[in-house]
């Protein structure tokens, strides 16, 4: 919080942020064993300290469970508006689970923007058909189908594997995201050359995927050990161009016109607070 309020308001074009989601994970703090009460009070906390450092054609991303989705989504609704409720299916095999209610296997991501004028481009995000959906539409009804070239619309059900072990992008943090995810919000909701803030950072993903997009970052770790990842994370980007590894083997765009980025130094990148 006091690292937040060290950011200016009105400075930041997108929050992307993977907040605890309280169900008793071990970060190295006790962010995410808090009593329901706490956790909805601190959580309303940020969120009011962070919103008024948003740009007013701003948007928020939010990953939450169902466990408390509906409480934080109303919080929200009082101050933004939803414009989607993503399902993010982390493609859980089917194996065992519960046995006293249907396992949970995705996560729920709120998208909230402040005015009607947001930024959103879909055409950095569309997803290409593949060749055999093209050949399907090969006849001539379909020929110079702009649609068909342009690519289509990702949706609101995000089938992405989560990061196992053996993942090549994994790396020690028991609930990193995948790039992949976080770029599509990037490339979407924030402007090239702007800023994106994560208020929990993790081990960084939201930094690798802001560079890689071309975009600037601002972001806040508790745990010591997790920004030691971020910046080695980063460190890797900037010698390499690529991430600790590269699953997609992706190199970030260049940075238009801008002199080029040196890794800044610790606390100019990620507060631990
Ligand atoms: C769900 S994880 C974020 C994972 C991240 N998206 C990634 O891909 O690695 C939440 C993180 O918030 C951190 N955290 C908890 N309370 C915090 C606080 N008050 N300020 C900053 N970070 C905090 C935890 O240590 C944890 O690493």
């Amino acid at each position: 919080m006091a690292g937040l309020a060290r950011v200016p308001d009105g400075s930041v074009d997108l929050i992307l942020t993977d907040p605890p989601y309280n169900l008793g994970k071990d970060y190295g703090n006790a962010s995410d064993q808090q009593t329901m009460e706490d956790y909805l009070a601190w959580t309303e906390a940020w969120i009011d300290a962070a919103l008024p450092k948003l740009k007013p054609n701003g948007s928020l991303y939010i990953f939450l469970t169902w466990r408390y989705s509906p409480e934080i989504f109303v919080m929200l609704k009082k101050r933004m508006t939803m414009m989607n409720e993503i399902i993010w299916d982390r493609r859980v095999p089917s194996m065992g689970g519960s046995t006293r209610s249907f396992s949970s296997v995705h996560d729920t991501i709120g998208f909230f923007v402040r005015r009607k004028d947001y930024y959103f481009d879909l055409d950095a995000v569309r997803i290409a058909y593949d060749a055999e959906t093209k050949k399907a539409r090969s006849r001539s009804i379909f020929v110079g189908a702009k649609w068909l070239e342009v690519g289509y619309n990702p949706k609101d059900l995000w089938s992405v594997s989560r990061l196992h072990r053996e993942h090549a992008e994994r790396v020690d943090h028991p609930t990193q995201k995948p790039l992949e995810i976080i770029e599509r919000m990037v490339k979407a909701s924030c402007p090239p050359d702007g800023v994106v803030m994560d208020l929990f950072m993790g081990s960084g993903t939201t930094a690798v995927a802001a560079r890689r997009c071309g975009r600037d970052f601002v972001g806040f770790e508790l745990n010591p050990e997790y920004c030691d990842i971020a910046r080695r994370r980063l460190e890797a980007l900037a010698e390499t161009g690529k991430p600790l590894s590269d699953p997609q083997g992706q190199t970030p765009p260049p940075r238009r016109g801008r002199r080029p980025k040196t890794v800044p130094a610790p606390n100019e990148a990620l507060e631990q607070e």
